[in-house]
């Protein structure tokens, strides 16, 4: 294998892996607003980043090439609300796309042929982890915009009452 490809790849499971403690980080701080489904949501999440660094681990195995495991900066401990959580995640998740294109770009030059055809799968996924984020924002927005409402109705239900002697 390419050692260019090779050394691009590697650098890309060794994100992959920081990307799910990224996750785990976030988990940690949903944790503390005792959200247990958001936290599961992100569990689901840090399980399927390490899914994506094991499946090109295989991949470099497969084509003769060797693994090299790094280390990585801390992640982000605390957020501000539930929605900076998750617009931070779509943002690292257009990170982790444009190093994915970044890399067939490179074997599509090296003309890899086996390697452009194992990223499609990565492309592929990377519309759906986009869109994942994406959809999830537009719904904490929403239940938001809903919280509002109901308590607009809420507020909506005071009467004056007068001051009895
Ligand atoms: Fe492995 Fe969320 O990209």
């Amino acid at each position: 294998m390419n050692k260019k490809l090779e050394d691009a790849i590697n650098v890309q499971i060794n994100f992959e892996i920081e990307s799910a403690h990224i996750y785990l980080a976030m988990l940690g701080y949903v944790s503390t607003l005792g959200l247990a489904g958001f936290e599961n949501w992100l569990a689901v999440q840090y399980e399927e980043e390490l899914a994506h660094a094991k499946k090109f681990m295989k991949y470099i195995n497969e084509r003769g090439g060797r693994v090299i495991i790094t280390g990585f900066e801390d992640p982000k401990l605390d957020y501000k609300s539930l929605l900076e959580v998750f617009e931070t995640a779509l943002n690292h998740e257009y990170k982790v796309t444009k190093r994915i294109n970044n890399i067939m770009k490179m074997a599509h030059e090296e003309n890899d042929y086996a390697t452009i055809s194992f990223l499609q799968w990565f492309i592929d996924e990377q519309v759906e982890e986009e869109d994942n984020f994406s959809t999830l924002i537009e719904k904490i927005k929403l239940v938001k915009d809903a919280g509002l409402y109901m308590l607009d109705k809420e507020l909506a239900l005071r009467v004056f009452v007068p001051i009895t002697e």
